[in-house]
């Protein structure tokens, strides 16, 4: 079925999601399959909760999803969620996520975007400066052979995170979900088969 763009917003108020991104992880997880039933998920930038919905559907009532936002991100009435207010960038917060599941998480999924200023090409340095952050703490954040996705903005220097990424990860995809707005300059990044130490040349890489 084919969905304008702005009626993603409307069909999100129908089925009580709270966000209209909500259907960009549905797209992504339908193509790539990063979230599986029964897993541990930390959702990165999770406020309102419209991913939180989604993930907490797919883990299903055996797995569980936490989300860290810098916001309040309104009450969810599942036993299986976790909600913290903090900074992804802080280590007191990531341990906070950690103790909540007792083990590195299974996915790691990231839709945070700064508070813009209006000045784009700042906004767009910040940004990518977070996204480097949530990329640096993942071996502290994410199981080895675990999944992540994140969203970036274009930039020529988006190129630099790429390869960074592919150092860390067996299998790296960048896309554009059809709930994603043509105008708007995010895509997203999937990486699969996470090592935590990049692999040196004619090593397996996974210590
Ligand atoms: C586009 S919203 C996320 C929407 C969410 N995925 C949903 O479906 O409801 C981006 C979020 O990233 C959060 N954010 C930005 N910087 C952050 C940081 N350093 N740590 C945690 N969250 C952050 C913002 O507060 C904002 O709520």
């Amino acid at each position: 079925m084919y969905i304008r763009k702005d009626g993603y917003y409307k069909l999100a108020k129908q089925q009580g999601y709270r966000s209209r991104a909500s259907f960009k992880l549905m797209q992504l997880n339908d193509s790539y399959h990063i979230i599986r039933h029964g897993i541990r998920v930390l959702d990165v930038g999770a406020a309102p909760g419209g991913w939180m919905q989604v993930l907490l559907t797919a883990v299903g009532k055996t797995g569980t999803v936490v989300g860290i936002d810098i916001l309040d991100i309104p009450p969810i009435h599942a036993p299986n969620a976790v909600i913290i207010k903090g900074d992804i960038q802080d280590p007191a917060v990531r341990q906070q996520a950690l103790a909540a599941i007792g083990r590195k998480f299974d996915t790691v999924v990231s839709d945070t975007s700064i508070n813009i200023s209006g000045n784009a090409a700042a906004d767009t340095a910040r940004n990518l400066e977070l996204s480097h952050a949530i990329l640096a703490s993942l071996p502290d954040l994410l199981k080895t052979s675990g999944n992540f996705l994140i969203k970036l903005f274009y930039s020529t220097e988006l190129k630099s995170f790429l390869t960074l990424t592919r150092t860390y990860f067996t299998q790296v995809y960048m896309t554009k979900p059809p709930a994603s707005r043509s105008s708007s300059s995010e895509l997203y990044l999937i990486g699969k088969g996470f090592q935590p130490v990049p692999p040196v040349s004619g090593t397996a890489g996974d210590r």
